[in-house]
C-alpha cells in the first residue's frame, strides 16, 4: 500500500544525530519551528517531540527544494531528506544536542500547511491559560508540556509494575454506579430505559473495591478515573485519576509500608530519585497543633509553638482574657523577620484574621530587646522566656495568636505557609509524610450532627471503641493520610468488615437500619458471606504528577483538564444537547426565567 509518504520512511528522530553520524543519509519528519533565510542559504529548524535539528537548504545546489522550503512556515509538518554535516566553524549551537551538527536537504516536501498558530510553540513566555487550554493540541506540543505527561506515563506504568510484582490485579469497576460516598456532589447520568432513574459516576471505587475483598480478590489494585462536582481549586478537577489499591488480611501498618515503596519505587524508576523510606509519621492532633494542618508542609520548620504558660500572669489583656475562658496562646518565629514595617506586619495579619484568628500580636527582636505593641505589658522575664521557647535570635519576628488552641494553630498554620513563602524557607526536595489516627466522627457544620471524617466503613482504633457512643469525637479511625510537600497526596483506612460494628457505627451517625440498607444494601448484604479483614488507600495521581513535576496545578499534568468553572474550552463542554435526546432521557429543562 502506498500512502502520501510514497517511500520516504523517517530513518531518524529529531533529537538523536551527532557529530558521528556525519555522512549518514536521513529522512526527518516534524513541524517547522523555525524558517530563516540568511546569506543565500533557507535553515530550517525541525522539531518534533525528541528535539530539534537544523535543515539547511541551499539554492544553487537543491533548487526545488530551496523552492519548497521557501514556502514553509511556523508549525507546517514536512519530510526532509538529506545528508548530516559538521556545521561550520563558529556556528555551533552549544544549547541544542544536535548542535554539532545540520542537515543538508537533498528534497524537501511539505506533509502538511499551518495557520500560525496563537502562540508560539516554545517553553516559557506568558501566555493566557484560556488560550492555552482553548488550542490545547498546541500547547501539549511545548516540550515541557510533553515532558510533563512523559512522567504521568512512567509513573503510571511503574506503579503498575510494582504493584503486578507484589501480586496485586488490577480489576475495572463500572462508571455508571450507584452513589459512593465520599464527601463531595454526584455526576447523574439519567437512565434512557428507566425513566426517572439515575446512574451516578463514582467519586471513588470504595465499595466495590470492598465488594473485591469479599469476592477473594485479596489484592486489587487500578488506576482509575474518578468524579466530583465540586467546587474546583488548582489540585481539584471534576474528572481525576486515582491510584486505587484494597488489600486483605493487613493492618494499616502493612497498606502505610506498601504504599511507601510504591511511591519510592516510582519516584526512582520515573525520575531516578532516591526517596527515603519509611516516611516520618504525625498523629492529626501533632499535625494540627504544630502545624496548624492536617496537610503539613515538612521541606521547612517554623513551627507552631504554644506559650500559654509564658505569658499567664503578665498584664497583657487580649492574652489573660484569652487564657481565663480556657483559650491559649501560641507563636511562631519568623527568623529574620524582625525588622517587617507596621505594613507587612499588617498584612500578615490579615492572612491570620482571614483563617479565623482575632487579631495578631507582634515581638519585634532586636540586639537591645524586643518592640511591638505587647513587649511593654508582657514585660522582661516573659520575653526572655518567650526567646527561650521560640529558639529566637536577635532580628526575629514573633508572631503570637490568643484564642481556641485549635483554632490558633490553624490560624498559625496559615501564616506559616505564607511567611515560608516571603522568607524563602522553601527548600527544595519532597518531604514525605504520615498523618495518622484522625478523628472518625466530625460534626457537620450545618447542623452538627455526626458525619464521618473520611466514610462510614472506616474501622475506629480498637482502644477508643469504648468512647464510641459517650465520647464519638474522641474516637480515632484507623485512617492515614499521605501528604507531600503541603498537599494531601493520598489517604485510606482499614475498612469495618464486621456487620455488628458496621450497624453500631450506623446508629452513632444516626443512620437508620432502612436507610442503610438503602443506600448500601449491597455491601452490608455481602458482608453477611465472610469479609476478610480489609483495607487500602487511593493516591491521587494528579497530585502526585504534579509535586514531582514542580508544579502548582493539576492542570499543567493533565492532557485536556477543565477549567475552575469545569468547562473545557476546547470541546465547549457541557453544551446543550439535541432535544430529543433530552425527551429520550426524559428530561425536561427547566428554564429559570
Ligand atoms: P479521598 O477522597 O481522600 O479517598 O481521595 C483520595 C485522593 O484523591 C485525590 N483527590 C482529587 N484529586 C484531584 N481532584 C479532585 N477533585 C480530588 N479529590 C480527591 C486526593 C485524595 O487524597 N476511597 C477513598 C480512599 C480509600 O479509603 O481507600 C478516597 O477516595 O489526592
Amino acid at each position: 500500500m502506498t500512502g502520501e509518504l510514497g517511500d520516504w520512511r523517517r530513518t531518524h528522530t529529531n533529537g538523536a544525530l551527532r557529530l558521528s553520524d556525519v555522512g549518514r543519509e536521513v529522512t526527518l519528519m516534524g513541524w517547522v519551528q523555525s524558517r530563516r533565510d540568511l546569506g543565500g542559504l533557507i535553515f530550517i529548524d525541525l522539531r518534533d517531540r525528541d528535539g530539534i535539528v537544523q535543515v539547511v537548504c541551499s539554492p544553487q545546489e537543491v533548487p526545488a527544494a530551496a523552492r519548497a522550503a521557501e514556502a514553509v512556515r511556523s508549525e507546517y509538518v514536512i519530510a526532509v531528506q538529506g545528508v548530516v554535516a559538521a556545521r561550520p566553524a563558529g556556528t555551533e549551537n552549544p544549547r541544542l544536542p544536535t548542535g554539532q551538527i545540520e542537515v543538508r536537504a537533498r528534497a524537501l516536501r511539505v506533509l502538511a500547511a499551518a495557520e500560525t498558530p496563537p502562540f508560539p510553540i516554545v517553553d516559557g513566555g506568558d501566555v493566557d491559560e484560556a488560550v492555552r487550554l482553548r488550542y490545547r493540541y498546541l500547547d501539549l506540543r511545548r516540550p515541557s508540556m510533553y515532558r510533563h505527561l512523559v512522567l504521568r506515563h512512567r509513573l503510571a506504568a511503574a506503579i503498575r509494575n510494582f504493584l503486578a510484582a507484589e501480586g496485586f490485579i488490577e480489576v475495572e469497576t463500572p462508571m455508571l454506579i450507584k452513589s459512593t460516598p465520599e464527601g463531595a456532589r454526584d455526576f447523574l447520568v439519567p437512565s434512557r430505559l428507566h425513566p426517572g432513574k439515575f446512574y451516578v459516576l463514582p467519586q471513588s471505587p470504595q465499595l466495590f473495591k470492598q465488594l473485591l475483598m469479599v469476592a477473594g480478590i485479596e489484592r486489587y489494585f487500578q488506576i482509575v478515573r474518578c468524579f466530583r462536582d465540586e467546587d474546583l481549586r488548582a489540585d481539584r478537577q471534576p474528572e481525576f485519576t486515582q491510584v486505587d489499591i484494597e488489600m486483605s488480611f493487613v493492618g494499616a501498618d502493612e497498606v502505610i509500608a506498601l504504599s511507601e515503596r510504591m511511591v519510592a519505587h516510582a519516584v526512582r524508576e520515573a525520575l531516578g530519585h532516591h526517596v527515603p523510606t519509611p516516611f516520618p509519621r504525625l498523629t492529626y492532633a501533632e499535625a494540627m497543633d504544630r502545624y496548624g494542618t492536617d496537610k503539613p508542609d515538612l521541606r521547612f520548620g517554623m513551627e507552631v509553638v504554644d506559650c500559654s504558660d509564658l505569658v499567664r500572669g503578665t498584664e497583657f489583656r487580649v492574652f489573660a482574657q484569652a487564657l481565663a475562658s480556657g483559650g491559649a496562646v501560641r507563636g511562631l518565629c519568623a527568623p529574620g523577620a524582625g525588622g517587617y514595617s507596621r505594613r507587612e506586619v499588617a498584612e500578615l495579619e490579615a492572612v491570620a484574621r482571614a483563617a479565623g484568628a482575632g487579631g495578631l500580636v507582634p515581638v519585634h527582636l532586636d540586639l537591645e530587646g524586643s518592640r511591638g505593641p505587647a513587649s511593654r505589658f508582657l514585660g522582661p522575664p516573659a520575653l526572655a522566656a518567650l526567646r527561650e521557647r521560640f529558639g529566637a535570635r536577635p532580628g526575629d519576628l514573633l508572631l503570637l495568636v490568643a484564642g481556641a488552641p485549635r483554632e490558633a494553630s490553624v490560624a498559625l498554620g496559615r501564616l506559616r505557609l505564607e511567611l515560608a513563602r516571603r522568607l524563602g524557607l522553601v527548600g527544595s526536595g519532597w518531604a514525605f509524610t504520615w498523618v495518622v489516627e484522625f478523628p472518625l466522627l466530625e460534626p457537620a457544620p450545618e447542623d452538627g450532627r455526626l458525619s464521618a471524617v473520611h466514610h462510614p466503613f472506616t474501622a475506629p482504633m480498637e482502644e477508643d471503641l469504648p468512647l464510641l457512643e459517650a465520647e464519638p469525637l474522641r474516637v480515632r479511625a484507623q485512617a492515614y493520610d499521605l501528604v507531600l510537600n503541603g498537599v494531601e497526596l493520598g489517604g485510606g483506612s482499614i475498612r469495618i468488615h464486621r456487620r455488628e460494628m458496621q450497624s453500631r457505627l450506623f446508629a452513632v451517625l444516626g443512620i437508620a437500619p432502612d436507610v442503610a440498607r438503602d443506600r448500601f444494601g449491597f455491601l452490608l448484604d455481602a458482608f453477611q458471606y465472610g469479609a476478610p479483614p480489609h483495607g487500602g488507600i487511593a493516591l491521587g495521581f494528579d497530585r502526585m504528577v504534579m509535586v514531582l513535576a514542580g508544579q502548582e496545578s493539576i492542570r499543567e499534568v493533565i492532557a485536556f483538564p477543565k477549567t475552575q468553572s469545569a468547562t473545557d474550552l476546547m470541546t465547549g463542554a457541557p453544551s446543550p444537547v439535541d432535544p430529543r435526546a433530552l425527551e429520550e432521557a426524559h428530561i425536561q429543562i427547566r428554564r429559570s426565567s
